[in-house]
């Protein structure tokens, strides 16, 4: 897929603003605090209904405005797609085709990005968090149906975590069977649809990780957590680690069991990458899974992804720079950077300035 055009209506720095979009290469300039980091949020809230980094949506909209308003064009295998969102302080309204839409899964992978940035650098080395992000994302923009299960899983794990903050024990006791009846079968899916996810990516994964490193090193993804193969299997076996851990979910006042607890097995040649990766691998197994994913999504919705790199040239060295750039020929890219870096040079480009929250022409 192609975005063609971003239109931006109060949304964090810009008053109002249309971006016109190329294929292949669009570079986005622009000293610090300018607006890029903005604008490739903008892109990648349309593609997953999301913000980058908060939860609270307010934050979105321009200070002092009512409301932010995102509008993208793009032309998909599906033929053209126009996005929209408006956001206000306590709700939002998504539009699809100009017509609104009452659930987030049916917004969320109209378009499909993958997001690159400094903090993505860490995927490897950071708290787990990080890890499922990147699957809840890049698994939710390619299959609805783990879409609506997440939404769903989120809502009864909160509600959960609410029932086990109260004093009344017996009650909790009593009614926690209750809630992991639905939790385990949202719990389940989630758990069924990564593990295939990662099945699927950690060849892809493997592939761009020999190719960064020249066939040095080879990286290998699992789910972390031994789960039976079907389902239905992994239900039961949710079942009984929640049952067996009501009294330390009532202790502790939240739930201890579930895929919001789960973790990626990263391994450079055997060796799990979390504790023991120097810098430098950890970011070339970063780089790896984020190149593994534009695959990824290629191979799943037949068409490649928007790929955002904000910022990160600056992060990499000459050679990965080299062999990032070399990699993403034929796919659409935003890529921001402070300058145009030497390894753009001669390469064609659709090229943007900004200040201020404003083009320059
Ligand atoms: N809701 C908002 N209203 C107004 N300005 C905002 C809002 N959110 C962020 N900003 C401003 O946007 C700027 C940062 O833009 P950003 O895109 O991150 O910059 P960069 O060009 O360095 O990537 C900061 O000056 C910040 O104050
Ligand atoms: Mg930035």
């Amino acid at each position: 897929m192609v975005i063609k055009k971003l239109t931006l209506r109060n949304f964090r720095n810009y008053e109002e603003e249309t971006f016109a979009f190329s294929e292949g290469l669009n570079v986005l300039t622009g000293k610090n605090a300018q607006g890029k980091t903005n604008c490739a949020e903008a892109v990648f809230y349309l593609c997953t209904g999301t913000p980058l980094r908060i939860r609270s949506e307010r934050q979105l909209i321009r200070r002092g405005a009512p409301s932010a308003y995102l509008l993208g064009e793009a032309d998909t295998r599906f033929g053209a797609v126009t996005l929209e969102a408006e956001i206000y302080e306590n709700k939002r309204e998504l539009r699809v085709n100009g017509s609104k839409v009452a659930r987030v899964v049916d917004f969320v992978g109209n378009m499909n990005s993958v997001f690159f940035s400094p903090g993505e650098l860490r995927l490897v080395q950071d708290g787990p968090d990080e890890r499922r992000r990147f699957l809840n994302l890049s698994i939710s923009q390619t299959s609805r149906a783990y879409c609506s299960a997440l939404q769903r899983f989120q809502k009864i794990l909160d509600q959960r975590n609410n029932l086990l903050k109260g004093k009344d024990v017996p009650l909790i006791m009593e009614t926690l069977p209750v809630w992991d009846e639905q939790f385990s079968l949202y719990a389940a899916r989630i758990v069924y649809f990564r593990r295939e996810f990662l099945r699927r990516l950690s060849p892809l994964a493997a592939d761009a990780h020999a190719y960064l490193t020249d066939g040095g090193e080879a990286l290998t993804l699992a789910q972390e957590g031994e789960y039976p193969d079907d389902e239905g299997g992994i239900r039961e076996k949710l079942l009984h680690e929640l049952r067996r851990a009501y009294e330390r979910d009532v202790r502790l006042g939240f739930t201890t069991v579930g895929p919001h607890r789960d973790d990626i097995k990263i391994c450079i040649d055997g060796a799990d990458a979390r504790g023991y990766a120097s810098q430098g691998q950890a970011r070339t197994a970063a780089l790896a899974l984020k190149l593994a994913e534009v695959e990824i999504f290629k191979e799943l919705s037949q068409e490649a992804p928007v790929l955002i790199l904000d910022d990160v040239m600056s992060e990499l060295d000459l050679a990965r720079r080299k062999k990032l750039v070399g990699r993403v020929q034929g796919v659409q890219c935003i890529l921001t950077c402070t300058h145009l870096e030497r390894v753009l040079y001669g390469r064609e480009s659709n090229r943007m300035k900004i200040r201020e929250g404003k083009l320059i022409p």
